[in-house]
């Protein structure tokens, strides 16, 4: 039987990295994508959502998402790292079809109680989402499966300051609520996925080997690199989202400590994850090692076929 993913995304360079790697797995059942905002505004990522499903013939859900954290002050978009429409310089395209009429956290909470135990939410953009669902229906962390989190890290770093990781940073009170909430955590932070890079080779030969869905990773992956590049001094990027996929389909690859998390929400380490020192938090599966060179094997192998996969979906 497949696994059952929603993945919660704001599409996003390595998010379309991560949702076609997904699209590929054939050990995987996305069952719908849930928007929001964080590296475009959160009707652009919906957009892009539907997009991606689009281009590789994948018949989805896509669910609009929250429009602002739950607490604190929107941050503007990262049109820096992911371009202004979310794919470095590729144009905006409309797509055919519409969005479901459900809120992103309707959609996770009704999905999660048709399935019960089925459902696992990849999550890999602010968690206010899934913040959502937890106020709207509490029997969501019943009824899904597990949460697995590209988000925080685990040592004291981070990549919007110096302690805290974007998707975190972006809505931190959303983000302590999921890790207090009595649910399946993993948390798959900075830790693991700046571990794990691709080269513009690597994406060259996805182009050559998928020209449709490699070709459009190749060249909105170039904008990705220049960011990496202005920080790191080489040409390679991080694997954020796409690892976080991958710690549910090969959870093997990666080693864990399992242990409370909060989150920061307020002063100068805002956004920061950390181990929680109170009483009663249930533990997260926290990612502190990976096999980087599986890894990375694994995203190239699935983008490879992901053209003949989607022509044989398109063909019924
Ligand atoms: C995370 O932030 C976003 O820019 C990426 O898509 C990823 O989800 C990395 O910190
Ligand atoms: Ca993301």
């Amino acid at each position: 039987m497949k696994n059952k993913i929603i993945i919660d995304t704001d599409p996003g360079i390595d998010d379309a990295m991560a949702i076609h790697m997904a699209f590929a797995d054939q050990r995987l059942d996305v069952i719908g994508l849930t928007s929001i905002f964080g590296n475009v505004t959160t009707n652009r990522a919906t957009r892009n959502a539907l997009r991606l499903a689009e281009m590789a013939h994948y018949r989805t859900i896509v669910a609009p998402g929250e429009l602002v954290p739950m607490i604190r002050a929107p941050e503007p978009p990262a049109d820096f790292v992911h371009g202004a429409e979310g794919f470095g310089t590729i144009p905006a395209a409309t797509p055919a079809g519409g969005a479901d009429s459900r809120s992103a956290a309707k959609f996770l909470c009704e999905s999660c109680a048709a399935a019960p135990g089925e459902i696992t939410i990849c999550a890999v953009g602010p968690l206010t989402n899934l913040a959502a669902a937890l106020s709207l229906d509490s029997s969501i962390v019943r009824d899904v499966k597990s949460v697995v989190i590209m988000g925080g890290s685990y040592a004291y770093h981070g990549n919007v300051t110096g302690c805290a990781e974007a998707n975190i940073w972006n809505d931190p009170d959303a983000a302590d609520r999921v890790f207090a909430a009595d649910w399946d955590v993993t948390m798959v932070g900075l830790d693991v996925t700046e571990r794990t890079q691709c080269t513009p080779d690597d994406f060259a030969f996805l182009a050559s080997r998928s020209p449709h869905i490699g070709g459009f990773l190749n060249e909105a992956a170039i904008f990705y690199f220049d960011f990496h590049q202005s920080k790191t001094g080489i040409r390679s990027c991080f694997m954020h989202d796409p690892s976080a996929i991958l710690a549910i389909t090969d959870t093997h690859l990666f080693g864990f400590e399992v242990v409370p998390i909060a989150v920061v929400c307020k002063g100068k380490e805002i956004g920061r994850t950390r181990l929680y020192e109170g009483q009663g938090r249930r533990p997260v599966k926290v990612a502190t090692s990976v096999d980087n060179v599986a890894a990375r094997e694994k995203f190239l192998g699935l983008v490879a076929n992901a053209d003949s996969i989607s022509r044989m979906r398109k063909a019924g």
